[in-house]
């Protein structure tokens, strides 16, 4: 099977591709809640966006002017983020808002940042929405306190805009998407310091066109694998994945939990490693898993949730606290909603651990508006006695539309209602 195109390279394509200068082609685009939310805010802003299809994308960029009306993001925190470092360094001015869920996430973690680079903008007590006025911009050298991809590439993005190079050291490797596009658009984008952790963007307001095919996104996949890991006489095989190291922690995590999983069929696409991915029916053990590994594998915390209460023995996750404030409270919401299933979870404020195997029943069980949430609880719905019934499961759409359906295709005995 196939997972759809990536989130985090869709997001960055359908901006970059909008502030370039001249014609973009992007293939295999993800057509999903959060992306379409950034394609809309780029349309509000004027690009001229074709669709051969959902998901190939004609952009002809070359100059944003004001919107008419706030951008929406919608529940799209990458696409609010990423677009404020591009909005701080316009000369009109904007105002950045989306869902209810969405005004409920943390902003400062950004605007303390652009507003040392000179940039204008107004939060609601630090979350959205961001009024954002024309300033000039300076390059800044910041040494981030998370280890967040959006904060880096929101300070990248404005840094093509200022007036000297911006320098950003994250603590950890959060993934690098944004600097691997922008080095294929011709910018000057250098990683030094320990352990690359230190990077350095030279300004240039001129982007060359995007021409590009958007792998297989591996945080999708990680939910087929999941499945395909704790279901009895699995055997499937994800082709075109996205093996990105900065993304590959849950593979990597799984393996060390004695799953089955190989790799094949690795090449390059989009300036990108890709690769086949096989799962087969497996007895996982549990393990620790901290430091940096935590962030090459910080969206797939719900799903490892699930596979943990299948393996033997202790699952311990440390410094994980940024699930917390993710799409929803991933702690709580997943510990919640799986002991409705049954499940003994331990919660702790930068994780969670938990004792197994352990056996799941059978519950209503809710999404809560958070798509990796819904999937997860799909997953364990197909391990559980008495199955699940899973509320708000179309909310999965936000980054993986076709999930059911792709579950159903290999197997997945589930009703879509
Ligand atoms: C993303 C970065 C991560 C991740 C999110 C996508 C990105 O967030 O959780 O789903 O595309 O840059 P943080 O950078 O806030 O950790």
């Amino acid at each position: 099977m196939t997972v759809p195109g990536d989130k985090s390279i869709s997001h960055r394509a359908v901006m970059l591709a909008a502030i370039a200068e001249g014609q973009s082609e992007i293939r295999n685009w993800l057509a999903a809640g959060d992306t379409e939310a950034t394609l809309g805010a780029m349309r509000d802003l004027g690009a001229r966006i074709e669709r051969d299809d959902a998901n190939s994308l004609t952009i002809h960029g070359g100059g944003l002017r004001e919107s008419e009306r706030p951008l929406n993001l919608m529940n799209a925190g990458t696409g609010i983020r990423l677009l404020a470092g591009i909005m701080a360094g316009q000369d009109f001015p904007s105002v950045l808002d989306g869902s209810a869920q969405l005004r409920r996430r943390p902003m400062k973690r950004i605007t303390d940042p652009l507003t040392l680079m000179g940039a204008d903008i107004a939060s609601n007590d630090g979350a959205p929405p961001l009024r954002i006025r024309p300033a000039a911009l300076r390059g800044i050298s910041y040494e981030m306190p998370v280890a967040s991809a959006q904060v880096k590439s929101a300070i990248l993005l404005a840094g093509l805009f200022a007036d000297s190079p911006t320098t950003v050291i994250q603590p950890g490797p959060a993934r690098d998407h944004t600097e691997r596009m922008l080095r294929s658009l011709g910018v000057d984008v250098c990683q030094g310091g320990v352990d690359g952790n230190r990077i350095t963007l030279a300004p240039k307001e001129r982007l060359a066109p995007l021409n590009m095919t958007v792998p297989g996104d591996v945080s999708s996949a990680a939910f087929l694998l999941a499945a395909g890991l704790l279901t009895p006489d699995s055997d499937l095989t994800i082709r075109g994945v996205n093996l990105n190291p900065t993304r590959t922690g849950i593979i990597d995590a799984l393996g060390e939990m004695g799953a089955d999983i190989t790799i094949s069929n690795l090449d390059e696409q989009a300036g990108e490693p890709i690769g086949d991915i096989r799962a087969r029916t497996s007895q996982l053990k549990g393990i620790e898993i901290g430091g940096e590994t935590v962030v090459r594998m910080i969206d797939e915390f719900p799903i490892l949730m699930v596979a943990a209460l299948r393996a033997g023995g202790e699952t311990l996750v440390r410094d994980a606290k940024e699930l917390r404030v993710k799409e929803t409270d991933r702690i709580a919401v997943m510990a919640g909603e799986l002991r409705k299933l049954g499940a003994e979870i331990e919660e702790r404020q930068d994780g969670f651990r938990i004792l197994g195997p352990q056996t799941l029943t059978g519950a209503k069980v809710d999404g809560h508006d958070d798509h990796r949430i819904a999937m997860s609880l799909t997953v364990a719905g197909l391990i559980a006695a008495e199955g699940a019934l899973v509320a708000d499961a179309a909310c999965a759409n936000d980054s993986f539309p076709g999930f059911a359906e792709a579950l159903i295709s290999c197997g997945a005995r589930m009703i879509l209602s």
